[in-house]
């Protein structure tokens, strides 16, 4: 495996992903934890430097342990990574001079040919991009120079012998086009065959629930999102019946979701489940409730009483199964520091296994989100079911500005079905991020047949996005959205007018509250 010491660069994530779109496995962490134990205890096969915004020539600044340099493995040091790397050689590093660079920039190769760069400059020159203040000024013994740009004259530095290689520009954003086959140079010169596969994922994780866990009994709760779903099947194929889902309904769910949750479950993988419909519990919470945060913080903690009082049932359960993904654990290195605004509370169960006294397994710690739907399929669940949308904890309590009744969620239900099946329709479901009906806290007059109609009106919702921090809206065509307005409107009793939201984020939210 390869260690990535992060040095608190913004896209240090981006490294891990390269590496495991080439079937390395790695793992990042931080650098204060990455001690010469540490290091004589992961036993790298090779390592990377990150990038960080802190400057070398600062006293105290990040550091990699000096056993890194005698392990004789491969090592790659980016930006900062590469900065500490000439520091701790023997080169030279200095701040200003004007050759900060910040954006796109061409590399030039020099006369000599390095197997890091095979594949490489195929134009002469090879865009790359920059972030950097300080620079390197003289280069450590042992390396040469294969790469200049007019910022940056020893852009890409290496010593072939020790295979150390250090690049002062990100290889893993995509504004370094190539950048991806120089992680793949790397990982080959490091003698990685690129073997890390799903089926062998499962094997593994499988053996490691089954170490941790032995003959004592498992909780899970199951939302129906990909991620608890994906755990617990695994944690069932490798515990069986000592692992009890427990799947609450609050009433807030799609149309069909609750009988989908216990169809698959109960009736296919035959697990223990315990599905709870706690409908008259939440919208009895939520009565009277139009604040969009106080309706969060209402059902997040709900939901937490109510799972413990059925988890309380489940004798001599030791461990909680909770389908934690491995953005979630990394330790990330902070510079800024200072609290950010809460925008909204995200309704979770982090709080939950303190207080019950559990301890945790979690399976999908050490894997991306698309990993975790690679692995769902290599377990067998349905594709429709891998590819879902993801769908907020409150549920439609968020798509309904306002006061929630149980008339607006029946017809918001009705609503949301009839877009989804739209969209399925014209074969547009995997190009967008998340879709949905709001329902809002406004009436408006129509006319059907040759009676006036005082119903709702809703909004539909619709966005591209990678990893839902920025979103932009999906540019339906005129005649998609004209025939879904017709159809939620004949279809759907209640609604008389349907509207499209064209709000990107920022400045939008995906969900309405
Ligand atoms: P916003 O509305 O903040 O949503 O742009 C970004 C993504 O997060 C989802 N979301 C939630 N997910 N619990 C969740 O598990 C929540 O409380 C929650 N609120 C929003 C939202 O659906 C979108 O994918």
């Amino acid at each position: 495996r390869l260690l990535i010491i992060d040095f608190g660069s913004q896209v240090t994530q981006l490294i891990a992903r390269r590496l495991r779109e080439l079937n390395v496995y790695c793992e990042i962490h931080p650098y204060q934890k990455v001690t010469d134990a540490f290091l004589t205890d992961f036993a790298p096969q090779a390592i990377i430097f990150s990038g960080g915004p802190d400057s070398v020539t600062r006293e105290g600044s990040p550091r990699p342990p000096k056993s890194a340099f005698t392990l004789g493995v491969p090592i790659l040091g980016i930006c900062y990574g590469q900065q500490v790397m000439m520091q701790e050689l023997g080169g030279l590093v200095e701040s200003g001079h004007g050759t900060a660079e910040f954006g796109r920039a061409y590399v030039t190769p020099t006369e000599r040919a390095l197997p890091l760069l095979e594949g490489w400059f195929q134009d002469g020159r090879e865009q790359v991009w920059m972030s950097h203040g300080d620079h390197v000024s003289r280069i450590a013994p042992g390396f040469e120079v294969y790469g200049t740009s007019p910022g940056a004259p020893f852009a890409i530095t290496a010593d072939p012998e020790r295979h150390f290689y250090a690049v002062q520009f990100h290889p893993e954003v995509h504004h370094t086009p190539k950048g991806a086959k120089l992680y793949e140079n790397f990982v080959r010169l490091a003698g990685f065959t690129g073997d890390w596969t799903m089926a062998g994922y499962r094997e593994q994780a499988i053996e490691k629930i089954r170490e941790r866990v032995g003959d004592k009994k498992v909780i899970c709760g199951l939302s129906g999102g990909v991620d608890s779903s994906v755990a617990a099947v695994l944690i069932h194929e490798a515990i069986g019946d000592n692992l009890t889902c427990v799947f609450v309904d609050h009433g807030l769910l799609r149309k069909g979701e609750a009988e989908e949750v216990v169809t698959m479950f109960r009736d296919h993988y035959n697990m223990r489940l315990i599905a709870a419909d706690e409908s008259d519990l939440f919208l009895g919470a939520l009565e009277g409730v139009s604040d969009p945060e106080v309706k969060r913080k209402t059902i997040g903690k709900l939901f937490i009483d109510v799972f413990q009082n059925y988890a309380n049932q489940i004798e001599g359960a030791e461990f909680l199964a909770q389908g934690t993904l491995y953005p979630d654990v990394i330790e990330s290195v902070s510079f800024s520091g200072g609290p950010s605004v809460t925008i909204k509370s995200h309704h979770n169960v982090g709080g939950l296994p303190e207080k019950m006294g559990l301890k945790l397994v979690e399976p999908l710690r050490e894997l991306f989100k698309d990993e975790v739907r690679a692995l769902g399929r290599e377990l067998g669940l349905p594709e429709k079911f891998i590819g879902r949308h993801p769908f907020p904890g409150p549920g439609l309590a968020i798509r309904c500005p306002g006061e929630i009744t149980r008339e607006k969620l029946a017809i918001l239900r009705e609503a949301d079905a009839v877009y989804i099946d739209q969209i399925r329709k014209h074969g547009l479901y995997d190009e967008i991020w998340q879709a949905f009906v709001a329902i809002l806290p406004v009436r408006t007059v129509g006319v059907m047949g040759d009676g006036r109609t005082y119903d709702y009106a809703c909004a539909l919702r619709a966005v591209t996005s990678v990893d839902g921090m920025t979103a932009d809206y999906y540019p339906f065509s005129h005649e998609f959205l004209g025939e879904t307005a017709t159809r939620i409107i004949n279809e759907v009793k209640g609604i008389n007018r349907v509207t499209y939201d064209i709000t990107s984020k920022p400045p939008g939210t995906i969900e309405w509250e």
